[in-house]
């Protein structure tokens, strides 16, 4: 299959026919061959890096070098599908010659789209993100980078005016040039209304089936984070605990020497050890 590109993923609207988007963050080369490989469409390497990855309690933390670093370190993988960098907080909200430079190290390390949160206030600098030719990605509902503006990670568009407002959203950034729109944590009626109102697809995580596409954290779909489980969250793996078993196991051998055995040892040539004085252990060419 050839690679999904930025206009391409634009026309993947379900209402036209195409199947519903896959998209999976990924934040190094090994997680960006297994994304790959399980056939997603899209890799997002997000800001939840500081969360699932880096240990910080929000995605505040992060800045444009820390997603750079994990934009590059994807991108050597060289997968099929499209790269989207996402931009941290601050990089693209003092100015938007700022924003222009900051998507453009994201694009440099090897995205081929990048990602930011917001309605309509963010116009100005989405267009002139895409008027330097790099494709964008919209983020709608739960911003996590609005975590205190918000006052908590809070379902968003629970009533008439606040879903409105989300379409209003959704219809500017579209307007803007976006060639989709994440809509995370929203009633799926209202991702419903949003999806119909515009042409470009969206891609949901928390917000039900309506959408044209859904995207899950690489480690929560895996259960490598298992300290809080989203409701939105399904797991299709226990990565965790069966890597605590794997590595319990491995002390375990340690600890009574069963690690490691003699075909997992190099060996003298019979000739060497002989010639150091050593009989009888040496049997094998190393
Ligand atoms: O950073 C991220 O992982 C995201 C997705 C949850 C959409 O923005």
């Amino acid at each position: 299959m050839s690679k999904l590109t930025a206009p391409a993923v634009r026309a993947l609207k379900v209402r036209s026919g195409a199947d519903p988007i896959v998209m999976l963050t990924a934040y190094d080369a090994p997680g960006a061959r297994i994304v790959d490989e399980a056939g997603a469409d899209l890799i997002l390497v997000g800001d939840s890096v500081a969360m699932v990855v880096l240990g910080f309690d929000d995605t505040l933390q992060v800045t444009i070098d820390d997603m750079a670093h994990h934009v590059a370190a994807v991108a050597r993988a060289k997968p099929r599908a499209l790269v989207i960098g996402d931009m941290p907080w601050l990089s693209y909200h003092v100015s938007v010659q700022d924003s222009v430079r900051n998507a453009a190290r994201l694009m440099k390390a090897g995205a081929q789209a990048v990602k930011l949160e917001g309605g309509a206030k963010r116009v100005p600098m989405i267009e002139a993100i895409i008027d330097a030719e790099m494709p964008v990605m919209g983020h709608i509902g739960l911003t996590p980078q609005s975590l205190h503006a918000f006052g908590g990670y809070k379902v968003q568009g629970r009533n008439q005016a606040a879903a409105l407002a989300l379409v209003a959203d959704a219809q500017a950034l579209q307007s803007a040039g976006c060639f989709a729109i994440v809509l995370e944590c929203v009633p799926d009626e209202v991702a419903r209304m949003v999806t119909d109102a515009v042409d470009v697809p969206t891609i949901g995580i928390g917000a039900g089936p309506h959408t044209d596409g859904q995207v899950l954290v690489y480690h929560d779909v895996l259960g490598i984070e298992d300290r809080i489980t989203p409701k939105f969250v399904r797991r299709y793996g226990s990565l965790k605990e069966q890597s605590v078993a794997a590595l319990t196991a491995f002390a375990s051998d340690v600890r009574n020497c069963r690690f490691p055995s003699e075909t997992e040892s190099y060996h003298l040539s019979s000739e060497a050890a002989e010639a150091m004085g050593l009989y009888g252990s040496a049997t094998k060419t190393a």
